[in-house]
């Protein structure tokens, strides 16, 4: 029985944190399949690949083998047999991976990989393409939004947390441009998919929108 949840939203959404506790409590494997992505960003990178050299990124992609596994209930990214869960969310990967994303082989590659993960067992998957794309099937839709000014807001938070030195509104502009890039690109842009239920998390506690979407799992 397809049991699947499919989560997709712009960056800064809160779609990692609220996928999470949703397979906390449902008891599913969470998979992030921005982190697969992120891999291969890093895998060009190393390659001395940019995230405009389109050619070079259809080449080399296939060299890239991207598995996940799990670790204490942690999703751990394997390139190459590497675990790289520590070195892909720099602004450096992000870059390229909102980059190398609107890649056709890239995704190609990635959306076999996440489909085969959903075929083997039940899933809360979070993504921009999955309830469009990789999992049109999926049991539950929700397309998971927050203001652009409150997904900014919640990063910078979350930087000063780690003690890290952060610009407000350097943030904002980088989340409006990967919005710009994730919705804009041909293939697979970000959009709410039909069938999707739309949750806007602005003025919502994050055990709000976890009740939200768990309330539209009709099944056990
Ligand atoms: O969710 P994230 O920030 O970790 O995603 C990293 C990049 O990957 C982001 O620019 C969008 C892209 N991505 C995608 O194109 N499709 C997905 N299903 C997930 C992420």
């Amino acid at each position: 029985m397809n049991h699947n949840i499919a989560i997709d939203g712009p960056a800064g959404a809160g779609k990692s944190t609220i996928a999470k506790k949703i397979a906390q409590k449902r008891k599913v494997i969470y998979v992030d399949t921005g982190a697969m992505y992120r891999a291969m960003a890093l895998f060009l990178l190393r390659q001395g690949i940019g995230p405009q050299e389109t050619e070079k990124i259809s080449a080399k992609c296939e060299e890239a083998d991207i598995t996940i596994c799990y670790e204490n209930g942690e999703q751990v990214v394997l390139l190459n047999g590497e675990n790289v869960n520590g070195l892909i969310r720099t602004e450096e990967v992000s870059h390229m991976a909102s980059g190398s994303s609107a890649n056709p082989q890239v995704r190609k590659k990635l959306v076999r990989l996440q489909q085969a993960l959903a075929a083997r067992e039940d899933v809360v998957m979070d993504g921009r393409d999955i309830g469009t794309c990789v999992l049109p099937d999926a049991a539950v839709k929700v397309y998971l939004t927050a203001g652009v000014g409150v997904r900014a807001r919640r990063r910078y938070e979350e930087l000063l947390a780690r003690g890290e030195v952060c610009d407000l509104s350097e943030i904002e502009k980088d989340i409006e441009e990967r919005d710009r890039q994730d919705m804009t690109r041909e293939i697979s842009p970000l959009r709410q998919a039909e069938d999707a239920v739309l949750i806007d998390s602005s003025n919502m506690s994050i055990d709000d929108v976890v009740d939200a979407v768990i309330g539209l799992c009709t099944w056990k």
